[in-house]
């Protein structure tokens, strides 16, 4: 890189991000993205070609990026491109490319310029900079765009392509972001594996030369094996609160695919974007593809303070009403299953309001009458009421819940089929499947086709007949448990079905797209037989969504731990179930550290169990404004210690929760040293309390005094221990 930077001498066009400045007196031309701490700086090249210069720490003096090449002494870069803003295929490089196309003539080659930059405000805080670059021959343009939120230090990129060329070209890679980070060979990876039931399960790895490839072939249910969500740490493995670490995620529902590339110079590239496998995407002439956003962060103080930003910026900006309130809810799945009537539906009801939640949440089983929906292999798609179950509809049940004071929410799962249907005798022709195959189910379901306009308009008055009928209805959950087997559309053309996989998400969207609409507000949580399907470009029409199917609440404590990284406590629902042997405290105190809900079944809980699950969430609507917009602290990780401890802190400092749960169960275990607390005003003084008391039990600490310098120095001991394996803390601020 040293040697090309150092033979630029022309002149400069720096776009910073306030302003763009068309030409200074700097010997290189730089186009830069700023957050508040972090520049990302790219420089044209003697050929007229966008590389990474820098990503870090911003400089104070900007005029000394022009600097740093040459005090890099890096091998050789036979193609000047390893660094690529946006690696074209087809020309000189020698490395993974971030775009690979086929021109109208069938030539394959692609080699972009450098064309011009600009940046403007969007609005208070969020600057967008536009980078045109050019293929050299043909009319291809390639547009980069960098949306930088200054204050929470979180970059979204994406590209357009525009066919500007005399006929169609094909696309056969097009991904949203080709990072460049600097390292030395030292970059720890940590990604996620899952399945049913065991979501989120982090793995760090450091990593070698080579490509490291995480993706998703799934289609729907995309995050069932992994989700794109990951950390990069440089130089060392980042703790919560010290290490230079990279977040980052792609926006996008569907297959996706994460490539972590060392080079040859010992640098990292990481290109995130749309899966291409089994996706060549034809462009028509005078068209544009706009891949979906990837988000990152960096933080050289440890992943704390990355994720705190990012649940700023998903608050601020992507999560659907991110700043607005959540609901507590009843839901009926694990009490009842499928197993439900008018009659026991209106108990629970009644149970809702006994236990105080906000709503009660009606589960699969509903709908279906020529093939009632009694188990899960019937009656999906046929979303008629079912008159056995329910002879005087849902409007009943909402009635009765406006009755006993609490709101009525309903699940669907509109994206599916069972062949046990009328929708699947009438419509055959929008079911997802190859036509000379044998049909090949999951969860005895087949996934409809959203490529379809028909389908679309289906799915949406789904919805909006749901609300039509019930305008009271006040939150939908919305499922997809089944992934995409045998991909072809009977909708698409030959030439067309390799793009099924992008046109079903961009169809999924649509349908959102006008959902929101026409209910902007309405709390929907998206499922996905568990967290098979949780992602930014999801959450902007999503107010929450479900983790997993998992609830032993000592399973949650691991995956909550490691969701919270990327996603806000008001977006993880966590429910109090019968999954687990811990008490109904254990099991409340961990829901209560995300957005909490019930499902179990209330009139079978002992007295003082429902006494304190009352108390509870009374507490958790005391404080639900620090846990759903505060800050959030980890302060001992359940991967390295006996117990896991974390805590929120409101946003004016005046009230804070602490979570301590014991998660290791030999003899002795517990915390035994106090545990500093943190992002607390030092010198006002907070009155500790344990809250969440069992009845006819002591707290652990009441009503203490101490001030916020002593409980961030030596902290304070919840003494957790197997006798007390859940410990929650609310501190109030009693003077400054
Ligand atoms: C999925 C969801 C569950 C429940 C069932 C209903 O598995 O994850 O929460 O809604 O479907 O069939």
């Amino acid at each position: 890189m040293s040697s090309t930077l150092s033979n630029l001498k022309k002149c400069c066009i720096m776009a910073m991000v306030t302003f763009l400045i068309p030409c200074l007196s700097y010997s290189q031309k730089l186009v830069s993205v700023n957050t508040e701490t972090n520049a990302l700086v790219f420089t044209v090249n003697e050929n007229n070609e966008l590389n990474t210069l820098y990503f870090g720490d911003k400089l104070k003096n900007s005029s000394e990026y022009e600097l740093i090449a040459k005090h890099y002494k890096q091998g050789t870069d036979y193609s000047e491109i390893y660094n690529s803003i946006y690696t074209p295929a087809g020309s000189k490089n020698l490395l993974e490319p971030a775009i690979n196309i086929t021109h109208t003539d069938g030539n394959t080659s692609l080699s972009l310029e450098y064309i011009n930059a600009e940046t403007n405000e969007v609005e208070p805080n969020v600057h967008l900079t536009k980078i045109v670059l050019q293929d050299k021959v043909y009319d291809l343009e390639v547009d980069l765009f960098f949306k930088a939120y200054y204050k929470e230090d979180v970059i979204e990129t994406w590209t357009e392509i525009h066919n500007n060329e005399k006929g169609g070209i094909r696309l056969h890679k097009f991904a949203s972001v080709n990072l460049y980070l600097y390292g030395d060979n030292d970059f720890w990876l940590t990604h996620y594996s899952g399945d049913w039931a065991q979501e989120m399960r982090p793995e760090e790895t450091r990593l070698s030369h080579g490509i490291k490839v995480l993706d998703s072939k799934l289609g729907t249910r995309a995050n069932l094996f992994q989700p794109s969500v990951f950390m990069v740490s440089i130089g060392k493995p980042a703790t919560d609160n010290e290490g230079t670490v990279l977040m980052g995620g792609l926006e996008w529902s569907g297959n996706f695919r994460n490539e972590f590339e060392v080079d040859p110079l010992n640098n990292l590239r990481i290109l995130s974007g749309i899966n291409n496998y089994a996706s060549d995407f034809e462009l028509k002439k005078g068209e544009a593809f706009t891949t979906p956003k990837f988000w990152f962060s960096l933080s050289r103080t440890g992943k704390g303070d990355a994720s705190r930003n990012i649940h700023n910026w998903a608050r601020n900006y992507k999560v659907l009403d991110g700043k607005g309130t959540r609901l507590t809810l009843l839901n009926n799945w694990e009490a009842t299953y499928f197993d439900f009537n008018e009659k026991k539906l209106k108990k629970l009801i009644e149970d809702a309001d006994k236990l105080g939640v906000d709503l009660f949440l009606l589960d699969d089983g509903w709908f279906g009458n020529n093939y009632p929906r009694n188990a899960d292999n019937a009656g999906l798609g046929d979303w008629e009421v079912n008159q056995k179950k329910l002879p005087n509809g849902i409007g009943t049940l909402v009635k009765t819940a406006e009755k006993n004071n609490v709101k009525f929410g309903i699940w669907i799962e509109p994206e599916m089929v069972n062949p046990d249907s009328d929708l699947y005798h009438e419509h055959p022709e929008w079911v997802i499947k190859q036509p000379m195959r044998e049909e090949h189910y999951f969860r005895n379901q087949l996934v409809l086709d959203l490529s379809n306009p028909d389908v679309q308009d289906f799915i949406f008055n789904v919805v909006d007949g749901l609300f039509t009928e019930n305008p009271n209805l006040a939150y939908i959950k919305w499922d997809c448990n089944s992934v995409i087997y045998n991909a072809h559309s009977d909708y698409l053309k030959d030439d067309e079905q390799s793009e099924l996989y992008i046109k079903y998400v961009q169809g999924l969207y649509n349908v959102l797209e006008r959902i929101r609409e026409k209910y902007p507000k309405v709390p929907m949580m998206l499922c996905s037989g568990g967290g098979g399907r949780v992602d930014y470009g999801a959450m902007e029409y999503f107010t929450e969504f479900w983790p997993s199917d998992n609830t032993d609440p000592l399973e949650r404590v691991f995956m909550q731990w490691e969701y919270s990284y990327f996603y806000p406590s008001s977006a993880i629902a966590a429910h109090v179930t019968d999954w687990g042997n811990q008490s109904i405290k254990f099991k409340t105190d961990v829901a209560m550290m995300g957005k909490m809900g019930f499902d179990i079944v209330v009139d079978e809980l002992p007295k003082d169990e429902l006494e304190f699950c009352q108390r509870a969430i009374k507490n958790y609507n005391e404080l639900e404004n620090v846990i759903w917009q505060g800050d959030l602290y980890k302060l001992k990780n359940p991967w390295k210690n006996e117990l896991a401890s974390l805590m929120y802190v409101g946003q004016d400092k005046k009230k804070a929760i602490v979570f301590n749960y014991l998660v290791n169960y030999r003899y002795e275990k517990g915390s035994h040293s106090p545990i500093k607390l943190k992002g607390l005003n030092p010198a006002s003084i907070y009155e500790v309390e344990e809250i969440n008391v069992f009845p006819g039990h002591e707290p652990i600490i009441n009503k203490e005094h101490y001030s916020g310098d002593f409980l961030m120095k030596i902290g304070v001991n919840p003494k957790v221990s197997s006798g007390h394996p859940s410990v929650v803390l609310r501190l109030k601020e009693v003077s400054n």
